[in-house]
């Protein structure tokens, strides 16, 4: 694992957006996989400054998010198809049609996850995906389990997760209970993978993500057996780390 120490959060979002920009330039066709929250808002915006100044090509580049919360709208600004919308892809010359997302809208949810998973094995599987992390050690929405979670599928989210995503919701009750994630396995099968942290909140699960012992009570802890993780965050997300690791940060 490689540890990138971010000061602030504007080096943290030119740091990230920097290694995805290389991934593009190098492989104009990549399949990049993406995250919503708010810890890539910062990335994000720096991935714009950049193809603003330098016109990097993104006309075939193609996506696919993370996941999706089951029964709302992409009309819907809490959706993550809006969010991304919103955030990225209205910004760069990336084609929509490219640019693919679990259907939270879908009539069934088990042929949903099915056809996502298949799609993302037709694209080629994913170059780079880009990770958040819950307070409660989630990738994607794979939550806290007694088992690893393979491949796309329907999740209940715990109420902490409820609770920390209620923030961007006018109450509580607005949030759904249930999402669309990428597996644990599907996650896993991405060539490289940079997780993303910034906040105290996040700094026991980067410890985890480390040090811990591997476990699907902590679901981030799975990324130790992955060959190619960079970790980047912030000064209070690495808190921990910096203690007494303050060797593995580069
Ligand atoms: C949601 C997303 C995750 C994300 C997490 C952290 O639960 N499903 O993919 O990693 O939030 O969000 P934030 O970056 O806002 O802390």
């Amino acid at each position: 694992m490689k540890v990138i120490l971010a000061t602030g959060s504007k080096d943290f979002g030119k740091k990230t957006a920097e290694l995805i920009i290389e991934q593009v330039k190098s492989n104009p066709n990549s399949v990049l996989g993406l995250a919503t929250g708010s810890s890539p808002i910062e990335t994000y915006k720096s991935i714009i400054e950049d193809f603003k100044e330098n016109n990097t090509d993104y006309s075939n580049i193609k996506t696919v998010n993370l996941d999706e919360y089951c029964g709302i709208d992409t009309s819907n600004e809490q959706s993550y198809k809006y969010f991304m919308d919103d955030n990225l892809f209205n910004h760069i010359n990336i084609k929509k049609d490219n640019t693919f997302i679990p259907n939270g809208k879908a009539l069934d949810m088990s042929v949903e996850c099915d056809r996502y998973e298949e799609l993302i094995k037709s694209l080629g599987g994913v170059d780079l995906q880009l990770l958040g992390i819950g307070s409660n050690g989630h990738i994607g929405f794979n939550e806290p389990n007694t088992h690893f979670t393979k491949k796309t599928n329907c999740v209940d989210l715990e109420m902490e997760t409820i609770e920390a995503n209620s923030r961007f919701f006018s109450s509580i009750d607005e949030v759904p209970k249930q999402a669309l994630s990428m597996g644990i396995g599907t996650i896993m099968s991405a060539k490289k993978i940079l997780l993303i942290a910034t906040g105290h909140s996040k700094s026991n699960m980067i410890y985890e993500t480390i040090f811990g012992e591997v476990s699907p009570k902590s679901p981030c802890t799975i990324l130790q057996f992955h060959p190619d993780v960079t970790i980047i965050a912030d000064e209070d997300a690495m808190s921990k780390v910096l203690i007494n690791n303050l060797d593995v940060v580069n």
